[in-house]
């Protein structure tokens, strides 16, 4: 029986292995991780993140063909492909700090298999990395080899959030780079003979280890940047009467273009594109192209600018202040169908809304009231550490309140803002939710979930990202 092994049991890591053991039911799959608490949920009826079909599948091969545990050396030792899958931040200090990719923990996580290892091993680059890792990877178990063989792969995971059992089940590739050597080859076609199990021959790409690795952070950029460019012209679009809906289709219909991917919104968020982007950026920089590390860098810009135009939006709106004022925030995950909160856009439109001295009630039903506060009180980039992986109990933001019913968090509220897209937004009873709020009422849309044409029939002041201005709005001009 082939053993795998996965080193990080987190929101690639889990699902990932969890629909191999599903695929593959000849091949043992052991998800190993640090941290106890992880693990522990993994091996419990409340599973560490929150994705749509995700526990069907554990429950299918938990205690089957698929592990959790902490014992990470025996596993590792056992296993014949390890797959590494930590995080991999963005750097907080030192050397490249807020660009780089921090490549601690995956370093630690090769030191570790160097030192407990007994037999070859296939080691599978799964976390998203700076291109050349896989040289610096190879380096550090050559060096501390004993004798043993490691052939390392390239095989970046693609899946999104929200939608990683059905990305998983029908990936629209499957990615394996390795070394052009017979070796090289050889564990390329294991790799490959995994995911044959169920992925159709043709799906499955295979290239040199550069390619594969710069593949990931290129198509993390590319998709990025279509919801910057779109978000772009949102802008135009509310300073010209022009729907952004509607230029989307239009631009979309160009089967140059394609459809997917051109939904305005307050910003993208996520644990993947911003340090994706970043990441890239300084690969650009440090290969001496800063031209090139320009261009990318303009898409988190535009990013930026979409989150702080929104709250100045709201700002505005409301007679240039929001102090004191009850503003509900309706969603807080980076997108609906997670539980995901890193780098969402809610954390910059919340911050920028308490600078502003306004109180805060927010709603999502997926996200705790501990998991808000810490998210509020963190620093950039510190989210991703694995520290904050842990339970601690952050200074709670006073003026911040968290309620499991959306409209307790309307209630009485001066301003909706919409920043998730969840479903069950789209079905609220809004006559209700504007009866019990001040007057004026207001809903700022990050989202364009609702129908601002009937929230005004009802009474609400609306603004819907990129969509023809409310009067009112008009003639409260944004410093946008
Ligand atoms: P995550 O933070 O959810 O999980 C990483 C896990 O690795 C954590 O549980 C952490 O405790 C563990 N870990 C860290 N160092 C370790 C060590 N030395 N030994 C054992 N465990 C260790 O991260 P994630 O979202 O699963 O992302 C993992 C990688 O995959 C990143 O490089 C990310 O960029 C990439 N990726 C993420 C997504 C996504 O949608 N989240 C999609 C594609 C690729
Ligand atoms: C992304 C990539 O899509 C995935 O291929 C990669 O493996 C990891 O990074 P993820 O971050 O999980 O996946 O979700 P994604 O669906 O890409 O959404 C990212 C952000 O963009 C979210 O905040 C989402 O709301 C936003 N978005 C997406 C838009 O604002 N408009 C869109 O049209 C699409």
């Amino acid at each position: 029986m082939v053993k795998i092994c996965c080193i990080g049991a987190g929101y690639v890591g889990g699902p990932t292995m969890a629909v191999i053991a599903l695929k593959c039911p000849a091949i043992e799959v052991v998800v190993v991780d640090i941290s106890v608490a992880r693990i522990a949920a993994w091996n419990s009826d409340q599973l560490p993140i929150y994705e749509p079909g995700l526990d069907d599948v554990v429950k299918q091969c938990r205690g089957r063909n698929l592990f959790f545990s902490t014992d990470i050396e025996k596993h590792v030792r056992e296993a014949d492909i390890i797959f590494v899958s930590v995080n991999t931040p963005t750097k907080t200090r030192g050397l490249g700090a807020g660009k780089a990719a921090d490549l601690t923990y995956w370093e630690s996580a090769a030191r570790m298999i160097a030192d407990v290892a007994k037999s070859d091993k296939i080691v599978v680059e799964k976390s998203t990395v700076p291109v050349k890792t896989a040289e610096a990877i190879e380096k550090i178990l050559t060096h501390n080899s004993k004798g043993i063989r490691y052939q390392i792969l390239s095989n970046p995971e693609f899946l999104a959030e929200g939608t990683a059992i059905q990305d998983l089940f029908n990936p629209d590739r499957v990615l394996i780079g390795g070394r052009e050597t017979p070796e090289g080859r050889k564990a390329v076609q294991a790799l490959k003979q995994v995911y044959a199990n169920w992925v159709p021959e043709d799906r499955i790409l295979t290239t040199n280890l550069w390619s594969a690795e710069l593949s990931k952070l290129a198509a993390n950029a590319f998709l990025a940047q279509r919801i910057s460019s779109v978000n772009a012209i949102s802008a135009l679009c509310e300073a010209t009467g022009a729907n952004v809906a509607e230029v989307a289709y239009a631009v979309g219909k160009d089967s140059r273009i394609g459809p997917k991917f051109l939904n305005a919104s307050v910003g993208f968020g996520g644990s993947c594109f911003q340090k994706d982007i970043l990441n890239l950026v300084y690969i650009c920089e440090c290969n001496g192209l800063p031209e090139v590390a320009n261009y990318w860098k303009q898409v988190i810009k535009i990013n930026d600018y979409q989150k702080s135009r929104f709250v100045n939006r709201v700002v505005s709106s409301m007679f240039n202040t929001v102090a004191g004022k009850k503003i509900a925030v309706l969603g807080f995950a980076f997108k609906k169908d997670t539980g995901d909160t890193r780098e969402t856009p809610a954390i910059d439109v919340c911050k920028g809304l308490l600078g502003d001295k306004a109180k805060i009630s927010i709603y999502d039903p997926q996200v705790t009231e501990d998991q808000i506060q810490r998210d509020l009180a963190m620093n950039k980039f510190d989210w991703d550490h694995p520290v904050h992986l842990q339970p601690m109990s952050p200074t709670a933001v006073k003026a911040v309140s968290v309620t499991w019913d959306a409209y307790e968090a309307t209630k009485g509220a001066h301003g909706v803002c919409i920043l998730t897209e969840w479903d069950e937004f789209r079905k609220l009873d809004f006559a209700k939710i504007y009866e019990s709020m001040q007057k004026p009422a207001f809903i700022f849309d990050g989202r364009n979930v609702v129908d601002p044409e009937e929230l005004r029939e009802i009474g609400f002041i609306v603004y819907s990202i990129g969509k023809p201005l409310d009067p009112w709005l008009k003639d409260m001009p944004a410093v946008v």
